[in-house]
């Protein structure tokens, strides 16, 4: 049982990872915050308390940045929607907790025993950046930070960039360099776990109101073009099934770094799986995930949820 915080922008791929999690017995989900990206984060925010409220799980939701470290906001509604969601409606889900993200984080990290808290972003990492950088003591209270973020080859926001890396590339930074075990689902592995419309209606009928929005949700993001029309990249879940079920993926020690210049290549992350860059190996990317069983426990597991 790992005992979980999640930082997202739901977002719906984000939905999707968020009832995978919350429907996991292997995770223990003690916070979840919210931060601008995919839409902004008045968005994330309700988004995120209706999807946690939908699973019927106590679990605080707390608000936190709604713009990158540096720069300004950029949102994606192309792909998720002017509500983040795919202007599916949600039932309102409980009120945020008070205060803001990173001191959330900080608390559960402050009240945590070395290596007991696994942080996953599948967001900007605005908030695990400014978390982890404003109280660097709380870092051996991490055990692994696990996040979707970057590519080995081209972006899907830019040629160079993927959205999470781009949206806040300095934040990243912070992260990949903090000196705790990071693992990266990177667009290459999500690229494998692309949800069909055959799955999708597949899954209708099944579990409660979690899987009918799931689904819901699912049928209303384009076939990804990048992707040949296949279907929806399911980015975020990929982090999460990272934990769930980590022999579904093999993996690769790498040097993992993130362009942070003001020109074409701002946020391409720089993946090392060959031992070009010299020095400490400090992250571990997702290289190919059992795409068959993935879906097969995503749908369990979103199926099992109210
Ligand atoms: O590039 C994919 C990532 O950006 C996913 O996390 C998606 O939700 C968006 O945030
Ligand atoms: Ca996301």
């Amino acid at each position: 049982m790992r005992t979980v915080i999640i930082d997202c922008d739901p977002g719906t791929d984000d939905a999707i990872a968020l009832f995978l999690a919350l429907g996991s017995p292997e995770l223990d989900v003690v916070l979840v915050t919210a931060v601008g990206g995919n839409v902004g984060l008045d968005h994330t925010v309700r988004n995120a308390r209706a999807l946690v409220g939908l699973s019927g799980k106590d679990v605080p939701v707390v608000a936190g940045a709604d713009r990158p470290m540096l720069g300004s906001f950029v949102a994606e509604p192309r792909v998720h929607g002017r509500n983040g969601v795919g202007g599916v409606v949600l039932p309102e889900g409980p009120p945020a907790a008070p205060g803001v993200a990173a001191d959330a984080i900080r608390a559960v990290l402050r009240a945590a025993g070395p290596g007991e808290i696994t942080l996953v972003g599948i967001g900007p990492a605005t908030n695990l950046g400014l978390a982890l950088a404003s109280e660097p003591a709380l870092l051996d209270r991490v055990a692994e930070i696990v996040l979707m973020t970057g590519a080995w080859a081209e972006g899907n926001v830019t040629p160079a960039a993927e959205f999470n890396a781009w949206n806040d590339p300095e934040a990243l930074s912070i992260v990949l360099s903090c000196g705790r075990p990071v693992t990266v689902a990177t667009l290459e592995v999500t690229a494998q776990a692309v949800a069909t419309t055959a799955w999708i209606a597949a899954q209708r009928g099944q579990g409660g109101a979690c899987m009918a929005a799931a689904c819901d949700i699912l049928a209303s993001v384009p076939p990804s073009a990048r992707l040949g029309g296949r279907g929806s990249p399911q980015h975020d879940a990929c982090a999460i099934m990272w934990l769930v079920a980590p022999d579904m993926f093999t993996h690769r020690a790498v040097h993992a770094s993130v362009d942070l210049t003001h020109g074409p290549g701002r946020g391409r992350t720089v993946i090392d799986r060959w031992g070009k860059v010299p020095g400490a190996r400090n992250a571990s990317v997702l290289e190919t995930v059992d795409a068959e069983r993935f879906f097969a426990l995503l749908g369990e597991r979103i199926a099992g949820l109210p």
